[in-house]
């Protein structure tokens, strides 16, 4: 979804709600009111799943689960199912957990927590209204969460900060928010500021109330029993060394004299990220991180479509499919397609236009899924995220919406960094072959890409990580009953021709790349590394290349 679809304030002119609400559209403005939703970007370790479960908390819904990560268990959150996670002990799907907490409805949209399935991360993230960001205090900045960034930079959407693990040791707090400021030119405004950290963390002073809130170790599995103090109160009970309580002190001083102020309307750009410190594990800081972040985050907000901005309060039900999930339940072979709900009050047995098709579909089990656990739900509303069965007809940006035509922008595909051959060395079974490739391509488990030499027919499958190739190949055994070989292709970057093919054949000869085509037969270059990029920058500076593809509409793709 690009910048525009996002950037557009509940302001923006968008389809007209009639004149004197009835008590529906109150209901309606009343929910969108209510709910906030968001998506953490994070680096492997530092510790998403520990904050999502500390959250999962706060509403209750970990009970409700029923599922904990027990001490000493492979890792496992509520939101891991696939067998292969099972196998490997990694997170690789996400979902939606719903939760309600302090009179909102929160919706939490999990991302993978593997580094190798970033582009499914990178759909999710076109769903969410306000991203977290989730640093390791002693690591700050890491490559995974950079990545992450710049797709909600390029969304423009609201970041929150959370600076984890300060009950070890890690590094000075004004040198993580220069870091962010520095690096990715996100200005800062610290909620809280940590005293002390590692051995001697004591707890954190809210910046707005001036209250310190004491460092207290909850039980695994508890909410922390918090202990707050004023900062007199802090001082002379000796709660807090009197010397690390004067150095945060001093240090906000620093903040206020010569830091940004809060402006909410910068915060919802995605320009001011609000940062918190605490530690998920020990659940010190995330009930104060709930509580400014329903103040302060984005509720759903108007989207960009054919019919101009669409409005979450508008009456008609519209919607966008951000992803799709194969066979969640192996003994029903199923397969689902997730839908951001965008305007409109979703209701079950609904009848709903298919934008793509142009075809009525009725949404008769409509699911609410929470890990392993689905209930059809009775209704939805913009901001949640709602579960259709999906018998091959949606993919993967379509719009469903009630009344007049209106279709959201599509969803990008990201730049693919690993590439290879898909072999089917069975002749008999290219039929399932097909079948497999052109579905999992459908459900954007994979890109794919083809050779501009039509008679090497094989798909090269490109893909964020190797993880995401295996998972490919394991499918298409597990679920199509063929036995596949990949064939490494030693190219690491790639990027599409934004004036397509005349703009190519215009610069002549090239070098050092490969030509492919991408499924709406685009020309893609591939590249050994940026060095190799960069210097067909240099020698053709009027070719104009991007890491992302625009979004393709009405255009149906080639299949195998
Ligand atoms: P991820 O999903 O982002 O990959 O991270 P995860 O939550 O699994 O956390 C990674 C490791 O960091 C875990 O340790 C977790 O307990 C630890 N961790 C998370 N938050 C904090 C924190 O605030 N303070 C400290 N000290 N550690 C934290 P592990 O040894 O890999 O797992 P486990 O033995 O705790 O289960």
């Amino acid at each position: 979804m690009s910048s525009s679809s996002t950037a557009l304030g509940t302001s923006a002119s968008s389809l007209s709600v009639p004149a004197g609400p009835g008590p529906e559209l109150e209901a309606l403005a009343e929910a969108v009111a209510r709910r906030r939703n968001f998506a953490i970007i994070s680096h492997p370790d530092a510790g998403k799943t520990t904050l999502t479960e500390k959250l999962l908390l706060y509403g209750g819904a970990i009970q409700q689960a029923g599922a904990v990560k027990a001490k000493g268990e492979q890792r496992k959150v509520t939101s891991d199912w696939m067998e292969l996670e099972k196998q490997r002990g990694i997170s690789i799907t996400s979902t939606v957990l719903q939760f309600d907490y302090s009179g909102s409805t929160i919706n939490l949209l999990d991302t993978p927590g593997h580094q190798d399935f970033s582009e499914d991360t990178y759909r999710t993230l076109a769903a969410a209204d306000n991203a977290v960001m989730l640093e390791d205090a002693a690591k700050g900045l890491e490559p995974q969460t950079r990545k992450l960034f710049e797709v909600c930079r390029m969304r423009q959407i609201p970041i929150f900060t959370f600076i984890n693990k300060m009950d070890r040791p890690g590094r000075e707090p004004l040198e993580l928010l220069d870091e962010i400021e520095q690096e990715l030119g996100l200005a800062c405004w610290p909620v809280n500021w940590p005293i002390g950290s590692g051995d001697r963390f004591r707890g954190v002073i809210d910046r707005r109330t001036r209250e310190v809130i004491l460092f207290q170790r909850a039980e695994r599995g508890r909410a922390s029993a918090e202990k707050v103090l004023g900062v007199d109160a802090a001082r002379s009970s000796g709660a807090v060394e009197p010397e690390l309580l004067e150095a945060a002190l001093e240090e906000l001083e620093l903040l206020e004299g010569a830091g940004n102020e809060l402006d909410l309307e910068l915060v919802h750009a995605g320009e001011l990220s609000p940062v918190f410190f605490g530690s998920a594990m020990t659940n010190f800081g995330v009930r104060p991180f709930l509580d400014a972040f329903l103040e302060l985050a984005q509720k759903p907000i108007a989207r960009a479509s054919s019919a101009g901005a669409i409005e979450p309060v508008a009456p008609g039900f519209s919607g966008f499919v951000f992803k799709l999930q194969a066979n969640m339940d192996p003994r029903h072979r199923d397969r689902v397609a997730f839908v951001r709900v965008c305007s409109g009050r979703f209701e079950k047995d609904m009848a709903v236009q298919h934008a793509r098709t142009g075809r009525t579909i009725r949404l008769s089990r409509p699911q609410k899924l929470f890990g392993q656990d689905r209930e059809v739900v009775e209704d939805a509303y913009p901001g949640d995220v709602i579960g259709l069965n999906n018998p091959g007809m949606f993919a993967i940006g379509d719009t469903l919406y009630v009344g007049p035509k209106l279709e959201y922008e599509g969803i990008p595909c990201f730049s693919p960094e690993i590439f290879a051959w898909l072999r089917n060395p069975n002749p008999s079974a290219f039929k399932s072959f097909r079948k497999g490739v052109n579905e999992l391509r459908e459900e954007g488990a994979v890109q794919i890409l083809y050779d501009t030499d039509e008679s090497k027919r094989d798909p090269i499958l490109a893909a964020v990580g190797q993880l995401q190739l295996e998972v490919v190949q394991y499918r298409l055994e597990n679920e199509y009953g063929v036995k596949t070989r990949l064939e490494p292709l030693g190219f690491a970057v790639a990027r599409w021709v934004v004036g397509g093919w005349p703009a190519l054949e215009a610069v002549g000869r090239i070098f050092n790349c490969k030509t492919v085509r991408d499924a709406w037969n685009r020309p893609v270059l591939l590249f050994k590394n940026d060095w190799n990029l960069n210097q067909l920058r240099e020698d053709h500076p009027e070719l104009e290349l991007s890491g992302v593809a625009p979004v393709v509409s009405g255009v149906e793709p080639i299949s195998l």
